[in-house]
């Protein structure tokens, strides 16, 4: 089975809810029917005010039936929601007032939504940019236990049987955080072991990359690696990892016995860590252009529960896809 279905499959077994806070974007609103429709969730909550959502899905011959439809400003959960978004950015000097007005805002609602538990995953980003997704999630669902940094993967598919997991791999981080710290980086390394494990079905074995090989070049993005590695080491996180790597001495065997004998990753590398955005993103797309492998991604990681966001071109098999791919992961 390939990825795509393999993350249908456990959706549909999962019968988790999902929240699309763009209840008015047509191709949101077409993704919601899919998805009902194919049972990959058990319900879909669409945001927006009733008459502007059922104007798009009478636009689009979307039957609305099934779907649930919620009016942030005209709620019933109005008062407790932003009562409990209030409590949670006080401490950056968020009122009560400002706090009733902010939370109507779609993508604050939806993640106060999974928040509280009244769904369990959150899908956006057809119209909103990744930067405002990202800080609706960071400011109201935050990260996992134990770490401090929400970032992304990319799976990487169809490649040699011979690479990775059966030809698949992590690439990480490819689009949240263009220049992370060290800690940052080791957080990175232990949210993408998750993802390799959640979305591979395999344990994740972790090469943290660089343009230097056990201290072969001397730089500031080096030493970074570097310490990410040390602090990785001292928390014990229970995956085999090792770095700083050069690319082909964290994948080619014949390469890592010259350049890193020794090393635990040896022949068995599945999740690769960049040490930056550019060279994330970049180091992406040129395996899907140049090696024709598939890339299913961005999927965000590192939050305390499942959201995800879209690229403003998906179209409407796109966000069905994310949207499966996020409900699969939810607890
Ligand atoms: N993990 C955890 N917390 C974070 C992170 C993170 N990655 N980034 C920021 N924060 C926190 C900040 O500490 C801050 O916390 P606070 O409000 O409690 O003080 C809060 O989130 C908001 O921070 P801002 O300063 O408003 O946000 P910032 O300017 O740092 O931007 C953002 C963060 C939005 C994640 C930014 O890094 C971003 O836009 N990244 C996306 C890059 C991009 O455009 N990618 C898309 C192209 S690539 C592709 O799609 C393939």
């Amino acid at each position: 089975m390939d990825f795509v279905s393999e993350m249908k499959a456990k959706a549909k077994s999962m019968r988790k809810r999902l929240v699309l806070p763009e209840g008015t974007e047509p191709r949101t609103v077409k993704a919601a029917q899919i998805l009902i429709k194919e049972q990959l969730a058990v319900s879909v909550t669409l945001l927006g005010k009733v008459t502007d959502i059922q104007k798009v899905a009478e636009n689009e011959g979307v039957d609305l039936n099934n779907i649930n439809i919620v009016s942030p400003h005209a709620d019933a959960n109005l008062n407790k929601y932003a009562h409990e978004y209030y409590e949670l950015r006080k401490h950056k000097g968020m009122t009560e007032e400002q706090a009733k007005i902010d939370i109507t805002d779609p993508l604050r609602w939806g993640a106060m939504m999974v928040h509280l538990d009244a769904a369990d995953a959150m899908v956006a980003g057809a119209e909103n940019t990744t930067g405002d997704v990202l800080r609706a999630g960071l400011a109201i669902i935050g990260t996992v236990p134990g770490l401090k940094t929400a970032s992304s993967c990319f799976v990487m598919a169809n490649l040699d049987p011979r690479w990775g997991a059966d030809g698949a791999l992590i690439f990480s981080d490819c689009a949240v955080i263009p220049d992370p710290t060290a800690e940052q980086l080791a957080d990175i390394a232990e949210s993408a072991a998750q993802s390799c494990r959640e979305f591979l079905g395999a344990e994740p074995v972790v090469a943290l990359m660089s343009f230097s090989t056990k201290g072969s070049a001397k730089h500031d993005d080096v030493t970074k690696v570097q310490t990410a590695v040390g602090l990785l080491k001292g928390k014990n996180p229970g995956f085999v990892f090792d770095g700083e790597l050069q690319a082909d001495a964290a994948l080619v065997p014949s390469v890592t016995d010259k350049k890193a004998p020794g090393s635990p990753v040896r022949g068995k590398v599945n999740t690769l860590i960049f040490p930056d955005l550019g060279s994330g993103n970049i180091g992406y797309k040129l395996v899907q252009r140049l090696g024709k492998a598939e890339a299913f991604g961005p999927f965000l990681q590192g939050f305390a529960k499942p959201i995800s966001d879209l690229s403003r071109g998906a179209s409407v098999d796109d966000i069905v896809t994310t949207a499966a791919v996020t409900l699969s992961r939810a607890k």
